[in-house]
């Protein structure tokens, strides 16, 4: 199998596997998603933990998973059944390829929806409607926003044509070139950004509430109960910070693991793998120093929700010289961020799609787009018609469950199995071969692949329910 190259092509270069997968990494999970839950889950130790996770449990699932698919050549299922034969083990381990496949139907269908609303704030930068907007204003925006589905709805199938488009004309045309200057720019305007909150808002107090950590506050639940104080572990924001490893990183659901496939063989899995995981984090941390200084600026709240960045940088923009021009450019480059994610969600399904039933790329696309779309309009719904108590389940909207079903629950397992594989069923020499490291670090990688990342996967979760 060593020479093989996939039936759907490959990257041109090592650069471009690094920027397709770090295109796939970096995405709203980074400036949408890291800085809401960070506010939610009471700063620091959050993201202590989540960088923890990052290192060792992100970073060597990475490895496994890159080596994977490089191995395998194909679709996750089918690189999970072929790696099975190889190593004499069983074909059940197929299930793996199908839990990410129908991972990615899930967090695609949310995503796209999220996608939208950057969309909508592309066209309202544009429109000035941010210009010395205050507080209570972009609340307002946000929430006439949020709450009209059919405008939600609309956003949402645009940014859903627009990534089957990509994903139908497959892994070299437009993807690639697109990635290159994209990412890029997008790290300069968040510099900008940082920048502002630096000379305007409270920054120290965002810079403490990121970095310093005080656990009593996010892992213990403190009640006065008839003057006396009674404080309870909670092993929730634990996982939450262990989901958003995998979900930033792409982990955990065949995508990364799909890139991997495309990529060329001499590369070097570690380098890329390093590269990509740094990138990622300093992207997340950046969007966090933007955002939090203008939180606490503003008096905003930093638990506010989903909402979050939607309600803090437009009040930048809206204050800061050129900040028209500079709004309408960082929701684009939002927009682009998320468009580069989400095409990876949904490669496993249309690689498997082809491979399987023969089919074209751009019909297995259309299907697998449509099927996604027609999933995200329960997300559409919580915002607006279906966000009542009535609607809810353990206080929770179907956006919100689908959200920690996927990322806090089937991504972790998904990596926790793929790290089993790696570890125990792959054998030495194949991992070896693969990842072609020195010794030392091929040593140091077995021993955390094998012990500490499923270690850590199962301890979280049952810290988590309650158990531990
Ligand atoms: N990592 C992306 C982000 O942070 C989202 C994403 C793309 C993803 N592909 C994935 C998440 C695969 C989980 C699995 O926005």
């Amino acid at each position: 199998m060593a020479e093989n190259r996939s039936i759907h092509g490959q990257w041109s270069s090592r650069l471009m596997f690094v920027l397709a997968a770090s295109g796939s990494a970096v995405g709203l999970g980074n400036i949408w998603k890291f800085p809401y839950i960070t506010g939610e889950n009471g700063g620091g130790a959050f993201v202590l933990v989540y960088l923890a996770c990052i290192a060792l449990v992100g970073l060597p699932i990475m490895m496994a998973e890159v080596m994977l698919g490089r191995r395998g050549r194909q679709s996750p299922i089918n690189t999970m059944a072929d790696l099975a034969s190889e190593a004499k083990a069983s074909q059940i381990w197929r299930l793996l390829g199908w839990l990410g496949v129908v991972a990615g139907f899930i967090i695609l269908s949310y995503y796209s929806v999220i996608a939208g609303w950057a969309i909508a704030y592309v066209v309202r930068s544009a429109a000035g409607t941010f210009t010395n907007v205050t507080a209570d204003g972009v609340e307002s925006i946000f929430g006439a926003l949020v709450g009209d589905w059919e405008r939600l709805l609309a956003w949402h199938t645009l940014f859903m044509v627009m990534s089957m488009l990509v994903v139908a004309r497959g892994v070299h045309h437009g993807l690639e070139k697109a990635v290159r200057v994209l990412m890029p720019a997008l790290l300069v305007l968040l510099l900008i950004l940082v920048g502002y909150a630096f000379n305007t808002g409270h920054f120290q107090q965002g810079f403490d509430f990121l970095f310093k950590p005080d656990f009593s506050k996010v892992f213990y639940q403190c009640e006065t109960i008839a003057g006396a104080q009674s404080c309870s572990f909670t092993g929730e924001p634990l996982l939450v910070a262990m989901g958003h490893a995998f979900f930033t990183l792409s982990l955990g659901m065949g995508a990364i693991m799909v890139y991997g496939s495309y990529m060329p063989r001499k590369s070097s899995i570690a380098g890329a793998s390093i590269l990509i995981a740094i990138m990622d984090t300093v992207v997340a941390l950046l969007a966090g120093l933007a955002i939090f200084p203008i939180v606490f600026a503003n008096e905003l709240a930093p638990g506010a929700g989903p909402g979050l960045i939607f309600q803090t940088l437009p009040i930048a923009f809206g204050a800061m010289p050129g900040g028209r021009f500079f709004a309408t450019l960082f929701f684009l480059l939002l927009v682009f961020a998320a468009w580069t994610s989400a095409i990876s969600l949904i490669e496993p399904a249309v690689a498997w799609l082809v491979e399987k039933r023969q089919v074209s790329r751009t019909r297995a696309s259309i299907a697998c787009g449509f099927t996604a779309w027609l999933l995200g309009i329960g997300t559409v719904l919580s915002f607006n018609v279906w966000s009542g108590e009535e609607y809810q389940l353990f206080g929770k909207t179907l956006f919100d469950l689908l959200d920690f079903l996927t990322a806090n629950i089937m991504l972790p397992l998904g990596g926790l199995l793929i790290a089993i594989f790696a570890g125990w069923v792959m054998t030495r020499q194949a991992s070896a071969d693969e990842l072609r490291m020195n010794n030392a670090g091929y040593a140091a990688w077995r021993f955390v692949i094998r012990y500490i990342t499923p270690l850590a996967v199962v301890l979280v979760f049952l810290k988590a329910i309650g158990v531990l």
